[in-house]
């Protein structure tokens, strides 16, 4: 989560760099005035290099490049688009933004798509799943990427918290058809507001690229005002100073991720103290991002009563188990499509909601306050002698 630690002069020159060129703030035209500083276009091929992908796009947040991922694809009425229980709220509202219907697969240990429920969800309708590597923690990646070719879905990664991670050896959001970024002020690398897209085809970017851009083909040979139109689409493009921030924050990336690991190795060794707590189940050959660290306890109980001591030393929890309404697709009775297609979402996810209710995740920063582990330590110890000694 610390991109925002990291935000200082590197981020500040480049903006300045903005402001010494003409002050051009949009990213097209005014091709005389901004003398060459075009820094959308350069975050779009620095970010596309540093993932070994063909081609990425730059949008205003991670829920525009959701959005955008599915309009690539061609996805709208009449098609079903699957995704995972326990994600923020914006991957099923892009689903719906797209016209489409959204279908909720369980979770598994590893809090992330199970790859067997995705399976028995899936009709003639689906066009697509959006898996979610969820808390930094890459999904299983291997088994959707089968069930997927052989069903013949396109694979969306929602990389919001896997930004910097890998599966395989592959960057996350690289490893299915289209990855989708967000850079918000809570993420591993951040320009305030903004999102990313990468994609293997370049057919689906152009036509990602064009909806992004109000249909916008970017015709070299006309002016933007008579420019040729690929289809309609609405305005989901970045600014010049959001991308000026993200050139300066992908350098910073591979540091941010092992500053986490650093602080996430010192609470798992405290946390693997206690036989009670059992960690997040995490796939063979994942590199996390370690934005959180995430454990389950014997009961729901044992959670809450994990967070109050944490919260009493003076460090909180992240999502889990208090900020769930927002990432459960259990609580979200407003989006009427979801409740068409599950009935009643309080009973419709049942493993999803066992697992998450008795999940704590600890927020990991990469400037943890020295003694940090100990008030962990303090907390959890305090919880766990208590439940020993009710037993
Ligand atoms: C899994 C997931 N997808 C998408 C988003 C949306 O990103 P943004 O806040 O940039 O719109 C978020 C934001 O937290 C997220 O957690």
């Amino acid at each position: 989560m610390p991109g925002f630690e990291f935000v200082g002069q590197e981020e500040f020159s480049e903006i300045k760099d903005i402001f010494d060129h003409g002050g051009i703030l949009f990213r097209h035209g005014f091709d005389a005035l901004r003398q060459g500083r075009y820094k959308c276009e350069e975050f779009e091929a620095a970010f596309a290099k540093r993932m070994n992908a063909p081609k990425a796009l730059a949008v205003s947040s991670g829920s525009a490049a959701l959005r955008v991922a599915l309009a690539g694809l061609n996805i709208g009425p009449g098609d079903e688009v699957i995704t995972q229980a326990f994600t923020f709220v914006a991957t099923a509202e892009a689903i719906i933004e797209a016209g489409a219907q959204p279908v909720i697969a369980e979770i598994n240990q590893t809090l992330n798509l199970d790859p067997q429920d995705f399976e028995r969800k899936i009709t003639a309708k689906t066009k697509a799943v959006i898996v979610v590597h969820m808390l930094g923690v890459p999904a299983q990646m291997t088994e959707i990427l089968a069930i997927a070719k052989h069903r013949g879905i396109a694979v969306i990664e929602d990389t919001a918290w896997g930004c910097g991670g890998f599966y395989l050896g592959k960057p996350l959001g690289t490893l299915g058809d289209i990855g989708t970024y967000s850079f918000d002020f809570a993420k591993t690398m951040t320009t305030g507001e903004g999102g990313m897209l990468v994609f293997k085809d370049l057919q689906v970017a152009a036509r990602a690229r064009a909806y992004h851009d109000h249909g916008h083909e970017n015709n070299p040979a006309l002016p933007r005002w008579e420019d040729s139109r690929a289809g309609s689409g609405f305005n989901y493009r970045m600014s010049e100073l959001q991308g000026a921030v993200g050139l300066a924050q992908l350098k910073k990336l591979d540091e941010v991720v092992r500053a986490q690991r650093m602080q996430y190795d010192l609470l798992a060794k405290v946390v693997s103290q206690f036989d009670d707590l059992q960690m997040r189940a995490v796939p063979a050959g994942s590199e996390i991002t370690a934005d959180a660290l995430v454990f389950f306890t014997e009961s729901p109980e044992q959670a809450q009563a994990i967070r109050e001591a944490l919260l009493a030393v003076g460090f909180g929890t992240k999502i889990l188990p208090e900020a769930v309404t927002w990432h459960f697709a259990g609580t979200w009775d407003h989006m009427p499509s979801l409740v068409a297609k599950h009935g009643n979402l309080k009973t419709a996810f049942p493993i999803s909601k066992q697992l998450l209710s008795r999940a704590v995740a600890l927020p990991i920063l990469a400037k943890l306050p020295e003694g940090t582990d100990q008030k962990v330590q303090q907390a959890l110890s305090k919880v766990i002698t208590t439940c020993h000694a009710l037993m």
